[in-house]
C-alpha cells in the first residue's frame, strides 16, 4: 500500500551510514510519503555520510546531541518551524556505550561511562518527549518509536550496560506513553530488533556468535533492517493508532522459541 504517510512529517534520529537501521527507516518512510528532518549527533555528522541521505529523502538535517536540551529545543522548534506545523512522528534510534567500545566486560564497567551510556541511550528519550510535551510539539496520533533489544528481559553479558540502557529505555516508552496517550492521543512503542549487522551492532564483543545464536533459533531467521523498517513505517501509519506503551517484539521469532532443531543438530554434532 503506498503513501502510507503521505502528509505526515517527523524526525528521525541516527542515520549514521547505509548500514544504521534508521537510515532504512528514513527510506522507507519517504517512499511512503513522509517527510522529516534528519538529525544525529553533531560528531557523527563529521563523517558526512548523511548528507547523502539528505539529498535522496529531500530532509533537511538538524544535528543535535541527544543528551543536551539546549539541541534537543532546538531540533523540535527547528522542525516544526521548517515545516509550517506539528509533528506526526519521532525515531529515536540512538545508542552508545563506551563501556562496550572500550571492551569492559560485566564486572569491571565503568561507572561514569556507565551514566554515559544511560543519558545517551535512555534518558534521551525521555529528554526528546520532554521537549515535544512542552512545545506542545506533536499533533493528534501521532506515533513515536525506540529501537529496543531482547537483553533487557535477558541476560546477554556482552551487551553489557546497554542491558540496563534498554530496560530504561522500555520503561520510558510505557511512563511516556501514558503521559501521551492522554494528552495528546500520542502513542509510544518500542521495538526489539534482532540482531543486525551495523555500526553499533557490530561493535558489540561476540557480535557475530550473538547473530549467528539468534539466526539458528529463530524460526524465520533475524530480522533484517529493511524489514525493521517497515514495521516502523506501519506504527508511523494510522494503520496502528490504538497500540501503545508496548515492546514490541521484531525478532523472526526468537523470543519466545526454547530451542530450536538447528541448535540440537549442531549440539548434537559438536558431540559425536
Ligand atoms: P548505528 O550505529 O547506525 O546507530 C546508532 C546511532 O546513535 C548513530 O547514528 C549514532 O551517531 C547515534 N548516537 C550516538 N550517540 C548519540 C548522541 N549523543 N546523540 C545523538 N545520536 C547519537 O546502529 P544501529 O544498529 O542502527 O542502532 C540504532 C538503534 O537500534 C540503537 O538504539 C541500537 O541499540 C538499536 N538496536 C540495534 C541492534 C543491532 O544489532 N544493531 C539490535 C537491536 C536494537
Amino acid at each position: 500500500m503506498p503513501n502510507l504517510l503521505a502528509g505526515k512529517v517527523g524526525i528521525i534520529s541516527g542515520a549514521l551510514d547505509e548500514r544504521s537501521i534508521a537510515w532504512k527507516v528514513a527510506q522507507k518512510a519517504y517512499a511512503e510519503g513522509a517527510r522529516f528532518v534528519l538529525t544525529n549527533a553533531p560528531l557523527a555528522m563529521r563523517m558526512g555520510e548523511i548528507n547523502k541521505l539528505s539529498e535522496e529523502c529531500e530532509a533537511p538535517i538538524i544535528p543535535a546531541d541527544a543528551t543536551s536540551m539546549d539541541d534537543l529545543e532546538k531540533l523540535f522548534s527547528g522542525t516544526q518551524e521548517h515545516f509550517g506545523g506539528k509533528i506526526d512522528f519521532v525515531l529515536h534510534s540512538i545508542g552508545m556505550s563506551t563501556n562496550i567500545r572500550k571492551g569492559k566486560h560485566y564486572g569491571e564497567l565503568n561507572y561514569e561511562w556507565f551514566q554515559k551510556t544511560l543519558d545517551v541511550s535512555a534518558l534521551s528519550l525521555h529528554r526528546m518527549l520532554a521537549v515535544a510535551e512542552k512545545q506542545d510539539a506533536f499533533n493528534e496520533w501521532g506515533s513515536v518509536v525506540a529501537l529496543s533489544y531482547i537483553a533487557a528481559q535477558r541476560a546477554f553479558l556482552d551487551y553489557t550496560d546497554m542491558s540496563q540502557a534498554k530496560a530504561v529505555l522500555e520503561s520510558i516508552a510505557r511512563s511516556y506513553g501514558q503521559r501521551l496517550g492522554k494528552l495528546k492521543k500520542v502513542r509510544v512503542n518500542t521495538i526489539s530488533q534482532s540482531p543486525t549487522k551495523t555500526s553499533a551492532g557490530t561493535g558489540i564483543s561476540g557480535f557475530d556468535a550473538f547473530y549467528e545464536y539468534a539466526e539458528r533459533m529463530s524460526p524465520l531467521g533475524n530480522a533484517p533492517a529493511e524489514a525493521c523498517a517497515d514495521y516502523c513505517v506501519s506504527l508511523f501509519s494510522d494503520l496502528t493508532r490504538y497500540v501503545t506503551m508496548q515492546n514490541l517484539m521484531h525478532d523472526g521469532g526468537f523470543s519466545t522459541t526454547g530451542i530450536s532443531e538447528e541448535m540440537v543438530e549442531l549440539l548434537t554434532n559438536s558431540k559425536a
